[in-house]
């Protein structure tokens, strides 16, 4: 199904996300005919560019990291049109008015309007009263919807008020909270597998699961972005939002059916059920650490404290590793391991379901315990350990494995995560995005770390290019159990 004509208008356009990932999305989207018939995007920012300069930047960008050219090129960037305005002046936003006409009458897009605000947080409340000032929020004329990107809220207070703000001028059935994790296939991939198959949901609980692990490696250090991250940490930065959609994924119960509601009935359902830590738990089951210089693939990397933008004393987490647990029936008991970390010797993110061991260890005291790894990326795929017979004399286990490669069904147009997720926006699908009551969840969980974290003194040191502080391998020693050491790859086949 094809998106309705539209118009996108974009705030933040002469910012990284919308070179890097917004245009080339809708450039793809365009190439592979996914776009409406007619469509428009409207780039904003405060820097003054003619349509014409805007279009060159873009053709640029496109150039450069799609590789793109051509007649296909040029139809696109003809679709791409630029309005400087003073984003926290509402007089400004009149401006606005004109362009939008004239583009919604030139491309018959009916007054279809999807904002999408990629600009600094401290305007995510403030561009949604002046569009509603300037009368284009209404749905008079068109549908009206707006992407508010990541982090939403900067805490519990803050993401409260953000929301009681936009939602004077939107309804919740026109927000769309962005969290580009659930736009990647295989974390979709994850419900499928859970319940497109009869095999894993008899086991799928704490009847068979000994733990979960789940795991979001990064190589990367902060590169360009110390400023913002030094404000946000590893807890605000993949933890608060990607990781624990991730954890929802593998822990929700399936819905009834697939739709925008009952999915994030079951995603929210299981976030208020997350078991709270408060200050006692946090000490025995939470891990901070902060990345020194050290050695990634043979080449030396500087530490957090030397990066650019960072400030010289700062205390703020580049890693961290907490024990949760979900208080339902399905998961009581069963630990969840989570970990993330810039600077780890490579990047991966994985899911791995720890099954119990057989009751009583016949062939060798080593067996290997059963697993399944849920690759997200990158060699997108699953992985199945299980033990067999060890040729030779004698009955000893030996941990092999089953793997599939989500290389071997990917077609050649699967979509991006931010393509996937602009698209359906413009068809007006929320099913991936996140919703209210979800992201309040998520920072009511993640509140009381942040307040633990503050009170408390220095994070720990990890070597750039290790699997962080040793402390984190205590965190989860001290309950019998092992982080795995992820390599770039999934195994070859067996
Ligand atoms: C972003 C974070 O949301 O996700 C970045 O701000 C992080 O710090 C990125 O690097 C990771 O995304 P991905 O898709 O590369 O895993």
């Amino acid at each position: 199904m094809k998106a309705d004509n539209n118009c996108i208008v974009i705030f933040g356009a002469s910012g990284d996300l919308t070179y890097r990932k917004l245009i080339p999305a809708l450039y793809h989207l365009y190439k592979i005919g996914r776009l409406a018939e007619s469509f428009s995007v409207l780039g904003v920012a405060r820097s003054e560019l003619s349509d014409d300069s805007f279009r060159q930047k873009m053709r640029e960008a496109l150039i450069d990291l799609e590789g793109a050219s051509g007649e296909i090129l040029d139809k696109f960037c003809n679709h791409l049109y630029y309005q400087a305005i003073n984003t926290s002046d509402v007089v400004d936003y009149a401006k606005l008015l004109p362009r939008l006409d004239e583009l919604h009458d030139k491309y018959g897009t009916g007054g279809n309007t999807l904002y999408y605000l990629s600009t600094p947080p401290s305007l995510y409340g403030v561009i949604p009263e002046c569009l509603s000032a300037h009368g284009l929020t209404t749905e008079e004329f068109g549908w009206k919807r707006i992407i508010v990107e990541k982090p939403f809220g900067y805490d519990i207070e803050t993401a409260k008020a953000l929301d009681i703000q936009i939602h004077k001028y939107f309804e919740e059935h026109q927000i769309y909270r962005i969290d580009h994790y659930l736009g990647k296939e295989t974390v979709q991939n994850l419900l499928v597998l859970r319940f497109s198959n009869g095999l894993f949901e008899p086991l799928w609980n704490r009847n068979f699961i000994d733990y979960v692990e789940i795991t979001g490696a990064e190589s990367l250090g902060v590169e360009e972005r110390g400023g913002y991250y030094d404000g946000s940490g590893a807890m605000r930065d993949m933890f608060q939002n990607h990781l624990l959609q991730v954890l929802a994924m593998v822990a929700m119960e399936p819905p009834a059916i697939i739709n925008a509601n009952s999915m994030r009935d079951e995603v929210a359902k299981v976030l208020h059920s997350l078991h709270p830590l408060h200050k006692e738990d946090l000490k025995n089951n939470l891990v901070l650490g902060q990345y020194s210089a050290g050695s990634i693939e043979g080449k030396p990397v500087k530490g957090y404290l030397e990066e650019k933008g960072v400030p010289a004393e700062s205390n703020t987490e580049t890693y961290m590793a907490v024990r949760c647990q979900i208080d339902n029936w399905r998961w009581a008991g069963v630990p969840f391991y989570v970990r993330s970390g810039k600077r780890m010797p490579t990047r991966v993110t994985e899911v791995v379901i720890h099954f119990k061991t057989t009751p009583h260890p016949v062939f060798s005291q080593n067996a290997p315990d059963n697993k399944l790894i849920i690759r997200i990326q990158p060699d997108e795929g699953i992985s199945m350990r299980f033990g067999l017979k060890k040729p030779g004399a004698g009955f000893e286990a030996k941990e092999v494995s089953m793997d599939f490669r989500y290389a071997d069904l990917a077609s050649p147009s699967l979509l991006t995560a931010y393509e996937r997720l602009l698209l359906d926006a413009m068809k007006g699908d929320a099913t991936l995005f996140a919703r209210t009551d979800a992201v309040h969840a998520c920072w009511n969980f993640v509140q009381p770390i942040l307040d633990y974290k503050a009170e408390r003194g220095r994070v720990y040191e990890y070597e750039a290019g290790t699997w962080g502080p040793a402390e984190a391998n205590k965190l989860i020693a001290k309950h019998g159990k092992l982080w795995r050491k992820p390599s770039g790859q999934m195994k070859k086949k067996v």
